[in-house]
């Protein structure tokens, strides 16, 4: 039997339409549009408002505007996936929540929580569910309401982060195109660096927890910074090693939007030309999730099949790693 691959055959974004910019950020806390450029690289970040919207409010616009772009109807999906670290509630899964506001029914839907390498985990999920030959279109979002876990008096934090969701269609393919490799990588021993202290089993909300603000994004940044710049760089190094692939071979790195300085460490370490690196962070933030899918669909016509792209991301957990795809369609 001929070696079934995964490959991305619809790629789709959607963003709130609230910009919070610089400017108005240096009205809630000490900072400045100067001090945010230079040590993270965003200009504004997009906020998803309105009472009772999480983070299936963004995912659905991104699905429902996929299967309208790829021609796929509902029916068809096989199975959800959604990466996310803001899901609606505890349970049921967001990626129930968004099935059921599309009217994708009888499909297997679960979420993936690997913060920022999250899109990277369920993608290689997704594909491997293709390659057993069983499941024939595959949908995966990364979508993150990050604004509900910031705290907007912390101005360590509160600059950094942002709400999108980006989704992709994944369908089998025998021709030399599709997800070829991936390295993805967990340590557990990271968490005390970047957590959300409470809500969760060890320590349930009560008064105390919210008087302490403990249900935001707690980050030591200049620790998860170092292991980021290393891991996120030696992981991109390794997975060209591992395939023979030279920097002239890659026609583009994907990587996680979180700081400008770790992305271009990574593209450094790659040997990479800057215009071979995509980067938005200076539109959105980082918005988790949805950072590569909201990044590639704003490159998706600059991408012809065949393209090698390496996707990169590090993230709370500490969660890390990288996939090598080609491309698999020209632009439309
Ligand atoms: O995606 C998930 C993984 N997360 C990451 O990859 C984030 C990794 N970390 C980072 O990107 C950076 O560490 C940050 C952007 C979070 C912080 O940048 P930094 O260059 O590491 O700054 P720092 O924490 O060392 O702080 C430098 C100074 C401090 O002042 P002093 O102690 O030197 O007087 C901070 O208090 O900058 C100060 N500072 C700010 N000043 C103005 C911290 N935040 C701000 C701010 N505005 N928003």
């Amino acid at each position: 039997m001929e070696k079934l691959r995964a490959a991305i055959t619809g790629i789709n974004a959607w963003v709130p339409e609230y910009r919070l910019t610089n400017q108005e950020l240096s009205k809630m806390v000490d900072t400045s549009d100067e001090w945010i450029m230079q040590r993270v690289g965003i200009k504004e970040r997009r906020i998803l408002k309105g009472e009772g919207l999480g983070t299936s409010d963004l995912g659905e616009p991104a699905v429902r505007g996929l299967l309208e772009k790829t021609n796929t109807s509902p029916g068809e999906i096989d199975l959800l996936i959604c990466a996310t670290i803001t899901p609606d509630m505890a349970f049921p899964a967001t990626a129930n929540v968004i099935c059921d506001k599309v009217g994708i029914k009888n499909a297997l839907s679960f979420d993936i929580g690997a913060a920022c390498s999250g899109f990277l985990f369920a993608l290689q999920t997704g594909a491997q569910y293709i390659e057993s030959g069983r499941y024939k279109k595959v949908i995966i979002v990364g979508a993150d309401k990050m604004s509900s876990i910031v705290d907007y008096t912390d101005r360590t934090t509160c600059p950094l982060f942002g709400d999108a969701a980006g989704a992709v269609l994944l369908e089998p393919t025998t021709e030399d195109v599709g997800i070829i490799d991936h390295i993805l990588r967990t340590d557990g021993s990271g968490r005390k660096y970047l957590h959300l202290k409470a809500g969760g089993s060890a320590k349930p909300s009560s008064h105390e927890t919210i008087d302490a603000r403990e249900h935001y994004v707690y980050q030591e940044g200049q620790s998860v910074f170092k292991f980021a710049v290393s891991n996120m760089a030696d992981v991109s190094a390794e997975i060209m090693e591992k395939n023979n692939l030279k920097p002239e071979d890659i026609a583009w790195l994907v990587p996680h939007q979180a700081n400008l300085r770790i992305i271009d460490a990574t593209g450094r370490r790659m040997g990479l030309s800057p215009e071979k690196v995509m980067i938005n962070i200076q539109n959105y933030g980082n918005t988790t999730a949805a950072t590569i899918p909201l990044c590639i669909w704003e490159y998706e016509n600059r991408l012809k099949k065949g393209d090698v792209l390496i996707l990169a991301a590090f993230g709370g957990g500490f969660t890390w790693g990288s996939i090598y795809l080609k491309w698999a369609y020209d632009p439309k």
